[in-house]
């Protein structure tokens, strides 16, 4: 089935009466249902994984590197603020031992996708760069010549032109920039003091040294924001025209989330004021020519995103969605999560835990989850709808041996709601996510998610605007 490029339609009405709270799904099960999962659980499934996988089948890598200079009060996610830039070295040694333990499964596997994520992976010094890159080439097959879509998050405040050139030329294909926001009350709110000139060189540069992609993060509902000013931050970053665009909700959980505490709560834009910064940078980005994909993310039209959707083969995992990412994942460092052979498998998230574990050469993984068969089905169907906005019901009849009607007959009347408004149309041969629909994924997708009654009070999710 083939989508063509139109605009995600805002409607005010619409928005307010499903503004649920609700996961993201980049994953499904999400992490809420994980389960503590030891040492010996890891090995069992990436054995399986290696006896299952042809020699050949292509593998995505995460690396998770903790550490950050700065801390910036908004930040939900796991990292350790220090300058001491030698406590990578340790970290580095520690990596180099879960390599070593892990690698031996995966043999032959070409590393069709890389990302280095964080914390902040240009923490790290040119020399320990290349350290890392050499310890991935020795223990994995990491491809040459671009074959593969290697990536990595920057920090503009932290990377100079000279740094970029030298991940250009360690093989990194694709950068994304943490922009956050341009206005500069907001920054200051948030301990992020970064300037258009700034990301405006890493820009550059990163156009000069031959990157393919270019992405940037922003984030909407952060303190000081009005509709006014995060225009302008649209009207700057429109002019430095990355290739993708991702634009998140603020998700304020100073319970969970320590320096969010530094965030004075009257700051904040209130729930309208939010919701209009959002549609306003909708309509803009879509004026201004970029897609929007679903899930906060928009990209170019001729980006390779866009054409994945149209084709119907867009996939979606922990870093967002992606062109080709329907392979084994093994996720190394600190916190990092697995997707192998239809197990989620998280390491520790305490630096201490995960260190003593790798150097001494065992999986250093507490949780995870075995996906059973109604779960393998159900992820599919959600990825269906948050990447493609398509299921296609003899295509899942064939792939589970089900009869899908019948299997999601109770789905089937709760989404009989959703189509009186407009989000979806139940189709005689599948579901179709309506362009209103594009902007409501999350509801969409919850209504086929078996947990989210039953454990409502164990998750914090975000709402969906
Ligand atoms: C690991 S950081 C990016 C790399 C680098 N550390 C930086 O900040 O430039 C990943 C992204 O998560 C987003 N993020 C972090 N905390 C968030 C929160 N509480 N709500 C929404 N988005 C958040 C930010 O847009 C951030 O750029
Ligand atoms: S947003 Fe990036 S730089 Fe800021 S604290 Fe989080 S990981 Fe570190």
């Amino acid at each position: 089935m083939t989508n063509h490029i139109q605009e995600a339609i805002w409607d005010q009405d619409l928005i307010l009466k499903y503004n649920v709270t609700g996961p993201r799904y980049t994953s499904y099960p999400t992490a809420v249902q994980f389960e503590d999962c030891s040492a010996e659980d890891f090995m069992a499934h990436i054995t399986e994984s290696a006896r299952q996988s042809k020699a050949t089948a292509p593998l995505s890598l995460y690396v998770h590197v903790p550490f950050c200079q700065h801390v910036c009060f908004y930040c939900g996610c796991n990292k350790i603020a220090t300058k001491d830039q030698s406590r990578a070295d340790q970290y580095l040694n520690a990596l180099e031992e879960e390599m070593k333990t892990l690698a031996p499964y995966f043999r032959g596997r070409p590393v069709q996708q890389l990302h280095w994520g964080g914390g902040t992976p240009t923490f790290l010094s040119g020399e320990q760069t290349k350290r890392l890159i050499k310890m991935l080439r020795q223990n994995f097959d990491i491809l040459a010549d671009d074959l593969g879509e290697y990536s990595i998050e920057i920090d503009p405040r932290v990377t100079t032109p000279d740094r970029l050139m030298l991940l250009r030329e360690l093989g990194f294909n694709r950068i994304s920039l943490g922009v956050q926001d341009f206005n500069e009350p907001t920054q200051i709110a948030i301990n992020r003091t970064q300037s258009y000139e700034l990301v405006e060189e890493s820009v550059t540069a990163a156009k000069e040294y031959g990157f393919f992609s270019i992405s940037f993060d922003l984030i909407y509902g952060l303190p000081h924001q009005t509709q006014e000013s995060f225009d302008q931050t649209l009207d700057r970053v429109i002019e430095l025209n990355p290739d993708r665009i991702a634009v998140y909700n603020y998700a304020h959980l100073p319970e969970r989330f320590m320096p969010q505490r530094r965030i004075n709560e009257s700051d904040l834009p209130s729930p309208s004021e939010k919701l209009d910064i959002l549609g306003h940078a909708i309509s803009k980005l879509q004026k201004a020519g970029y897609v929007y994909i679903g899930m906060d993310h928009f990209a170019k039209p001729d980006d390779d995103l866009v054409k994945a959707q149209e084709e119907g083969t867009l996939q979606r995992n922990f870093q967002g969605y992606s062109t080709n990412g329907d392979t084994d994942l093994l996720g190394l460092g600190v916190s990092s999560i697995s997707h192998i052979s239809n197990a989620f498998l998280q390491n520790f998230r305490e630096l201490d835990k995960y260190e003593e574990a790798a150097l001494n050469g065992v999986p250093s993984t507490f949780k995870g989850y075995s996906l059973n068969n109604d779960d393998i089905v159900r992820q599919q169907v959600i990825k269906d709808l948050s990447c493609n906005g398509w299921v296609d019901y003899e295509k899942l009849d064939e792939q589970f041996d089900i009869d899908s009607r019948a299997y999601f007959s109770h789905e089937l009347v709760r989404l009989a709601s959703l189509e009186e408004d407009g989000l979806v149309k139940l189709e005689e041969n599948g579901i179709k996510v309506t362009m209103q629909g594009r902007l409501l994924l999350r509801p969409i997708c919850m209504v086929f998610d078996a947990y989210l009654q039953r454990d409502a009070h164990k998750a914090s999710f975000s709402k969906v605007v």
